[in-house]
């Protein structure tokens, strides 16, 4: 992108909205200008009439008028930034709500090659540099350019000899601001990549800590954690070091500006061209003008932060999904819920080969069918293309006839139910919890959920009952327990079809036969489509489809496929609990 293109979807969709306040701030700029001239002016008038003419007449007004032209500039400059920090938050917040937009509803397939670190880390950094960028940065150039214009005025006003020799030095200041903005923009964005690693690795440490215990590797990742820190050390000190790198310039060409000042005037004063008065008026404004020079002269690196910033935020904001509604997708209409894989090709785009082989399959309306086989042979990837998770490369799939890809997703997805392998909580109340498959219901229809899938009992020991927070995924739960929940959630959407991961994890007999009850609850004449681990499930399925590597290798009933394929038995005899 360029930075043209950059610059103006900002202006468009983050900065014209406040295009009010913004006036008002460069309003609240015109006073801060006006103000802080009239201080360096007023010197003219209190050295002539009350220190050289020894004028009695104007003592109070010269004083009181320094008093006011302060007051004002405090006043005005309060006002003018705090409008821009008021406008700066908001944009803040516009880009961050964006963004967390676009990954709600982005692809499967693209979060699955995202991290959630660099994610975090975009929307605090990167976010905080675009803000400065549209805002501080706006300030600045009207505030200063403004201030800097009235103080230039009474310098010439002054005397325009001596301005002309002092502004000979201020495009020095721009030239060697240019070099290190370049300088600034690179560095940023190799920072931004270290806050980004280290934000990655910091949810990896939450996450893996019983990991890291096991296995003693603590000192390894005390290490790992210093080396990520101190590469974020590193560019951070750079950044700062290239902008105090400044300061020594500045420094320099303000002692040469007010050597050469010296030095003119006293050839001045000595020909009678210039007052000790004027003199001083012109000093004071030299000195106020050092800070909007200074100002001016960082400008071009905030914008090279804000830039780079905004070439990494934008792409994020944009990003098109694949899977979305035709322009002409119906509602899925569902009358027996039958399910028909036709000739279905798929490959994860990450992958090399197809996870899925021209696949066939037909799952009976309100009937149980098991997906049984090897890890990895493909039957979680089945039950994710359902829901349109994911969208297969060719081949179809229908329910009572209709394509899915025809229908729109929302009708789609309503109709179905999925309890997956991991269940996934919410760190929040229980009750929140099994409510979020159906907004407004009521609490009552939580209890029975609850009851019907066992929850109930373990729910009423908690100290809270369903008033208990339940901590990160469930961290405050049982494995037993955190699965419950997660089928009580998924009886509250009472969709006609239900897909099922069975959990593999050994659970004792009581809790296990608990589960069993509750999914038999859950499924009942439901489209289930199970992947099973257990006998009780396969016994109850209508028809068993045996995977392997991508392709359907058997199908039938549990007897059938115990004579008739080797694969099934030897998979029946090692993998099925019984
Ligand atoms: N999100 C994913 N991205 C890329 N490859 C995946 C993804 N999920 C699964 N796979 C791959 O697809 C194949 C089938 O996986 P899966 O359907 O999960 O198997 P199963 O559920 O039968 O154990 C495996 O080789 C796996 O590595
Ligand atoms: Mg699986």
């Amino acid at each position: 992108m360029l930075k043209s293109e950059i610059l103006k979807r900002l202006y468009k969709d983050y900065t014209k909205k406040f295009i009010n306040k913004i006036i008002l701030s460069v309003l609240f700029s015109v006073l801060v200008a006006i103000s802080t001239s009239s201080i360096a002016w007023l010197l003219d008038p209190a050295i002539k009439k009350l220190f050289i003419e020894k004028d009695r007449s104007l003592i109070l007004i010269i004083p009181f008028l320094i008093i006011i032209a302060f007051t004002t500039k405090g006043f005005s400059l309060y006002l003018a930034k705090s409008t821009m920090i008021s406008v700066g938050e908001e944009i803040k917040k516009k880009l961050q709500v964006n963004m967390v937009h676009s990954l709600i509803k982005t692809d499967t397939q693209i979060i699955d090659k995202k991290h959630s670190g660099k994610f975090i880390s975009n929307l605090t950094y990167d976010v905080n540099q675009i803000t400065s960028l549209l805002s501080n940065a706006i300030l600045t150039l009207f505030k200063d350019t403004l201030t800097l214009i009235g103080l230039l005025s009474v310098m010439f006003l002054q005397n325009w000899k001596l301005a002309l020799a002092s502004i000979i030095m201020i495009p020095l200041a721009g030239i060697s601001s240019k070099i290190l903005g370049k300088r600034v923009r690179k560095v940023t964005t190799e920072a931004q990549e270290k806050s980004g690693y280290l934000t990655t690795y910091l949810v990896e440490l939450f996450k893996n800590h019983k990991l890291i215990k096991i296995f003693q590797r603590e000192n390894y990742e005390n290490e790992r954690a210093e080396h990520h820190l101190s590469e974020l050390k590193n560019k951070n000190k750079k950044i700062a070091i290239v902008f105090v790198r400044m300061s020594p310039v500045m420094e320099t060409l303000t002692g040469i500006m007010i050597a050469i000042l010296i030095f003119y005037s006293a050839i001045l004063i000595s020909k009678n061209e210039l007052d000790i008065n004027n003199f001083f008026s012109f000093l004071a404004a030299m000195m106020l003008a050092y800070q909007p020079v200074r100002a001016l002269s960082t400008l071009n690196m905030v914008y090279n932060q804000g830039i780079s910033a905004a070439s990494r935020i934008i792409p994020i904001i944009d990003q098109k999904n694949s899977i979305k509604d035709l322009p002409a997708s119906r509602p899925l209409k569902i009358s027996k819920g039958e399910i028909k894989f036709e000739n279905l090709n798929f490959s994860y785009e990450i992958n090399e080969g197809k996870t899925l082989k021209s696949i066939n399959l037909e799952f009976l309306g309100g009937k149980m069918t098991s997906l049984v086989g090897h890890s990895g042979s493909g039957k979680s990837t089945i039950l994710n293309l359902i829901p349109r998770f994911y969208d297969a490369q060719s081949g179809n799939i229908t329910i009572d006839n209709q394509s899915i890809y025809e229908t729109n997703l929302s009708t789609l997805r309503h109709n179905i139910s999925l309890v997956t392998q991991e269940t996934t909580l919410f760190d929040d109340t229980i009750m929140k919890n099994i409510k979020y498959a159906k907004e407004n219901a009521s609490d009552e229809e939580v209890y029975e959920a609850a009851k019907l899938s066992h929850c109930e009992e373990f729910i009423n020991k908690l100290p809270n009952g369903y008033q208990t927070l339940i901590g990160e995924n469930g961290v405050r739960l049982s494995g037993g327990e955190k699965q419950r929940i997660s089928i009580a959630r998924a009886m509250m959407k009472k969709s006609p079809i239900v897909l099922l991961d069975e959990a593999t994890s050994s659970l004792d007999s009581e809790t296990e036969s608990k589960i069993q009850n509750a999914l038999k609850i859950l499924t009942k004449n439901k489209t289930t489509i199970v992947i099973a681990h257990r006998l009780s499930t396969i016994l109850n399925s209508n028809n068993i489809y045996v995977i392997d590597n991508g392709n359907v290798v058997e199908s039938g009933t549990h007897e059938i496929l115990l004579k008739k394929s080797d694969l099934y038995k030897n998979f029946y005899e090692k993998q099925i609990q019984k």
